[in-house]
């Protein structure tokens, strides 16, 4: 970001200038008394005004003086801004190693044990956090209030849905609950609505608005998820490239080396780049399955080139730490690595990370991290799985569209205890609290780019080839390509080695 606290002898009108350019680059205008209380901050205006945006809301186009001064009350010490930023939770962390730096993860602050109570603080945070985001589209009543007065008329709802399923006569029935109530939402098969009613997924938070019979019942007219605002240009920038990679499954004798090598050298300026792409790389972000880890399936131990977890990791590292000294390696953890297998998952522990050169930033699974102010949402992906099962026209074919579908229901794993087993830790990780300029998994082993409203959508695929079980399962992977993210335009392009 650029520094604007310098008490520089261009004098105010420029720093003025300077915060204005800062917040129209992200997307925001200033309501001038909210700039003048900006100017008069006393502290890092840095600090300040990436506070700012972090908190702010998407779908905010003017930032109203009542917004910075409501953040300056909450924080005296410039200090706390800097931890505040990003709309997390202010439990979230935030270390400076090299360029990236991790916002959020659940690195050494696991808080379940899995009793009731934490089941339910879970879903009611999951609740809360994304009734906000539609409350704000939708004015909802509490279940509760449907009582026989209001029959006959048309009521808005956000609730969370305990079951979806098609009745003998084809029509859709939803039980959908909020913390006062239950009400089962029926939509017809001859409704306007059917077809997208096809989508609605088992423990996802979603608005309806429908005529209530008074009597428990909703016929619904309208859906509405929660999604992401409306706009087309990136949502951040920033300089450089990074490039974005998960799935090597080192210690599989499907690992592709070979592949592997040609992507190091081009990378450290070994071969012709006459576009000179290679030099500008200043990040590389791995989502997952860094090693093919040690009886996750049946029978592995026949797919396996390397048989002692330590030696993958030691084998890995060799890998990774071939790459440019100074290009920053962000790793998240994947179901094949060495961390518990219910989500979210810590970092690659201490034992582990010391294979690794000094300076690589270790975050959990799912992870915030910004890229020199770009932020990027990194899950490993196990979710896909689920939205392929349920959701029609979603295919391990296109994951970028299974991921475009965690943007619009604002959560990464919307559907709870199926193949993805989720921790109920009091806070649920997995809203997306505010959009990403990067969404990022991998997990599925094939390669999906796209832009969604704003955010770019990156599959990285994977570094194995196809297995004898993905070739009885008529799976396709696509090794040995590399998503590139151009930080200044926002632009992805594909490497393949
Ligand atoms: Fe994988
Ligand atoms: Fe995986």
């Amino acid at each position: 970001m650029m520094e604007i606290s310098r008490s520089s002898i261009r004098g105010a009108l420029d720093t003025r200038r300077d915060i204005v350019m800062m917040l129209a680059k992200q997307g925001y205008q200033l309501e001038p008394e909210a700039l003048d209380l900006i100017c008069s901050y006393p502290g890092s205006k840095d600090d300040l005004i990436s506070s700012i945006i972090g908190q702010m809301d998407r779908s905010v186009a003017v930032i109203r003086a009542f917004q910075v001064s409501s953040l300056l009350d909450s924080t005296d010490a410039p200090g706390a801004l800097l931890e505040r930023s990003s709309a997390l939770p202010a439990s979230c962390t935030s270390s400076m190693r090299a360029a990236a730096e991790l916002k959020c993860d659940i690195t050494g602050r696991s808080t379940c044990v899995g009793d009731y109570d934490d089941f339910v603080r879970y879903f009611r945070d999951r609740y809360t956090k994304i009734r906000e985001m539609l409350s704000r589209r939708l004015n909802a009543r509490p279940i509760e209030s449907l009582g026989k007065s209001t029959a006959g008329r048309e009521v808005s709802l956000i609730g969370m849905v305990m079951d979806v399923h098609t009745t003998a006569k084809g029509n859709r029935v939803i039980e959908l609950e909020d913390p006062t109530g239950l009400i089962v939402a029926v939509i017809q098969k001859d409704a306007q609505i059917y077809e997208q009613s096809s989508n609605i997924l088992p423990d996802e938070v979603l608005g309806m608005t429908g005529t209530s019979d008074g009597n428990g019942r909703l016929f619904v007219k309208s859906l509405m998820w929660p999604d992401i605002p409306n706009r087309t240009a990136p949502l951040e920038v920033g300089s450089g490239c990074a490039l974005f990679l998960s799935d090597l499954h080192v210690g599989s004798k499907y690992f592709m080396d070979d592949a592997w090598q040609r992507f190091i050298q081009w990378l450290n300026g070994q071969v012709e780049d006459p576009s000179g792409l290679a030099s500008q790389v200043k990040y590389v972000v791995i989502a997952g399955d860094l090693v093919d880890g040690i009886g996750v399936y049946p029978g592995q131990e026949g797919d396996l080139a390397i048989k002692d977890i330590y030696a993958q990791y030691e084998a890995a590292a060799e890998r990774i730490n071939a790459i440019r000294n100074d290009v920053s390696v962000i790793i998240s953890p994947g179901n094949h690595d060495i961390v518990r297998q219910a989500e979210p998952q810590p970092a690659l522990p201490e034992t582990v990370q010391k294979y690794f050169r000094e300076g690589g930033l270790f975050v959990g699974n799912p992870a915030w991290v910004t890229l020199g102010g770009v932020s990027v949402l990194i899950y490993h992906g196990r979710s896909i799985d689920d939205l392929v099962l349920r959701l029609p026209g979603i295919s391990y074919a296109a994951p970028e569209k299974a991921m475009v579908e965690m943007l619009k229901r604002r959560h990464l794993s919307p559907i709870y205890g199926s193949r993805v087993s989720i921790a109920p830790e009091h806070e649920d990780h997995y809203v997306i609290s505010r959009p990403p300029a990067i969404l990022h998994c991998g997990h599925v082993h094939t390669v999906g780019i796209t832009r969604y409203k704003g955010v770019a959508v990156i599959n990285s695929g994977t570094w194995q080839s196809q297995t004898d079980f993905q070739k009885k399962m008529n799976i396709q992977p696509q090794p040995a390509v590399v998503p590139i993210v151009d930080l200044a335009t926002m632009k992805v392009r594909k490497l393949i080695f």
